[in-house]
């Protein structure tokens, strides 16, 4: 179907400004700050690479250095670990940047939302199909099994049609997402497409399915975000040029409801959420800190 698929390609539009985590977030990108260990934009990157992703695209804006850095080499850092013969250390260092992977850093000038980012990164695109990951929603799957970008990237190996990540948003939460409107779902449970509205009120909702952050894209999706008109808070949404994509006869798209635990981490509870389960998966604090939780299920901390 798509002989070219490969490299396989991913968008991270980093350049929004977390400002529901200022003022953690006023010189640190959001997608820099740690879930226990690792910054959310390295399990985004992590996902990406298993999921055989080998171009990591980071549209990025002001303030957005740090993310640049952190994926570079830290040659004083290694030297130093390589002195001490810290083998273990200097391991941990160099995996946060998946063997192989080209990285790709593009500025967004103007913050003029997040279909005007994706469309920044098209020069590095070109006519391939790419996935869309966004940092903020941490996306959690048992080891060997398949990763939500991985299970898109099968969708639309399938269907040869654009494919939306989505999952089951709660009542009014689906306030928050892109919704989906879905014509028919087949039996593998992937859903025909016939629209998609940006943060709709629940009694216009067209579904309770919400966009969680991942997406894997048909190249055409570019000639529509460059003809899609500010939106949804005077922004160009990503949104909007799907429902183009979906109305195109030679395009359309389908909606997968992702199998994943996930962490909506831009909001505060959703973080703290992801870090007191990631903290219980961790092999080494595990245990001490599940034995904490046990221990303040009865006994409040001191005000
Ligand atoms: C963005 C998108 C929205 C999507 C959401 C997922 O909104 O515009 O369609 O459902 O991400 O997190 P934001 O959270 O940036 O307001």
């Amino acid at each position: 179907m798509y002989s070219f698929w490969n490299p396989v390609k991913v968008i991270f539009p980093v350049a929004g400004f977390g400002t529901r985590f200022l003022p953690a977030t006023k010189a640190t990108p959001k997608e820099m700050l740690p879930v226990v260990d690792k910054p959310l934009i390295q399990y985004a990157v992590e996902e990406a690479a298993a999921a055989g992703a080998t171009e990591m695209i980071f549209v990025t804006g002001r303030n957005k250095r740090a993310i640049e850095d952190y994926f570079d080499r830290a040659y004083e850092l290694e030297s130093e670990l390589v002195l001490k013969n810290d083998t273990q250390l200097l391991e941990q260092l160099r995996s946060t940047v998946p063997a192989g992977a080209k990285f790709i850093f593009i500025r967004q000038g103007d913050p003029l939302g997040l279909g005007h980012a994706v469309l920044c990164a098209q020069p590095a695109v070109g006519d391939h199909p790419f996935a869309v990951m966004l940092a903020d929603e941490l996306l959690h799957t048992a080891a060997g099994e398949p990763n939500p970008t991985a299970q898109l990237i099968a969708a639309f190996r399938a269907t040869g049609k654009s494919v939306i990540g989505v999952g089951h948003a709660e009542g009014k939460s689906i306030e928050r997402y892109g919704c989906v409107d879905i014509a028919h779902t087949d039996a593998n449970g992937v859903m025909t497409l016939q629209g998609m509205v940006e943060k709709p009120k629940l009694a216009d909702a067209p579904s309770q399915f919400g966009a969680f952050g991942r997406y894997v894209f048909d190249a055409k999706l570019f000639a529509h975000l460059a003809k899609t008109a500010p939106g949804r808070g005077g922004e160009i949404q990503l949104t909007d040029a799907i429902a183009a994509l979906i109305a195109d006869p030679s395009a359309g798209a389908v909606a997968v409801n992702m199998q994943a635990q996930r962490y909506d981490c831009g909001t505060k509870i959703g973080f703290l959420e992801a870090t007191v389960d990631f903290a219980l998966r961790h092999p080494e604090l595990g245990n001490v800190f599940a034995q904490f939780l046990r221990e303040r299920a009865t006994r409040l901390p001191r005000t």
